[in-house]
């Protein structure tokens, strides 16, 4: 069952996944070598209580954070510590979760730490991309699919590979709502987008290829091979004006 957000909600909404927008961009300043991923989540959570709002992971199924903080081959769900302190040429996918007045907010991005190289800077080019033109397909008449579909073209057609273990949500009063947002699929099937709709739309993308494993800690999801993985998310509402990305300032 979708629950259609109506335009009032949708403003709760984007309040909500205003503060997430405000604490990715905050993390610009923030990642750099030398600092812990217990340091991010700290701000992050100091950000977040500021504005009256609750971290919407932390207790999350015992989830222990207000961020996840993942690491080079971690591709979603690591656990900031003190012991993990970021360096020059690292990448770290930054995920944060925000209730504000009963509404979720959802959205991650992928950093450079320092100076990067071309293929890591590639790997989050591409996958930033895939997002961005998967955002284009949130207009009314399209299918969910469509989205999945348009992610795994632009992945796969730039020799990276797509996650299948872990996928975008609809969002709204709960964290997680139907319908699930696959990374990969044929177009043109699951539900009609309408009017609101509200979608997190989250492609994870390996360097190699997309099996996964999760760490002794029964949280962090890493790759198989080892090999890097990105992680970019927004939240977006279908409205009658096209895509609103409520996740962005
Ligand atoms: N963006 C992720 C998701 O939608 C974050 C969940 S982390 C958790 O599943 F800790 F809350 F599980
Ligand atoms: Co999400």
């Amino acid at each position: 069952m979708i629950y259609v957000k109506s335009p009032d909600e949708i403003k709760k909404m984007k309040r909500s996944n205003e503060i997430v927008a405000e604490i990715l961009l905050e993390m610009e300043k923030a990642v750099r070598p030398g600092v812990s991923t217990a340091e991010l989540d700290r701000i992050a959570e100091e950000i977040i209580r500021k504005r009256g709002a609750k971290p919407a992971f932390l207790g999350y199924r015992g989830y222990p954070a207000t961020l996840c903080t993942s690491v080079n081959e971690q591709i979603v769900h690591g656990i900031p510590s003190e012991d993990v302190i970021l360096e020059e040429g690292d990448i770290v996918g930054i995920d944060v979760g925000t209730e504000l007045e009963g509404w979720f907010g959802d959205a991650a991005r992928t950093y450079p730490v320092g100076t990067i190289s071309d293929e890591d800077k590639k790997l989050l080019e591409i996958t930033e991309r895939s997002l961005n033109k998967a955002i284009d397909k949130m207009v009314a008449g399209n299918r969910v699919s469509d989205i999945g579909h348009t992610v795994q073209t632009i992945a796969e057609s730039n020799g990276f590979s797509v996650v299948r273990d872990y996928t975008g949500h609809g969002i709204g009063r709960q964290m997680h709502e139907a319908p699930q947002v696959l990374n990969y699929g044929k177009p043109g099937h699951g539900p009609k987008l309408q009017p609101g709709i509200v979608l997190a739309i989250e492609p994870m993308v390996n360097a190699g290829g997309c099996e996964t494993e999760v760490l002794e800690d029964d949280w962090t999801v890493v790759t198989a091979d080892g090999k890097n993985s990105a992680h970019f998310e927004h939240t977006i509402a279908v409205t009658d004006n096209g895509p609103l990305i409520l996740s962005k300032l």
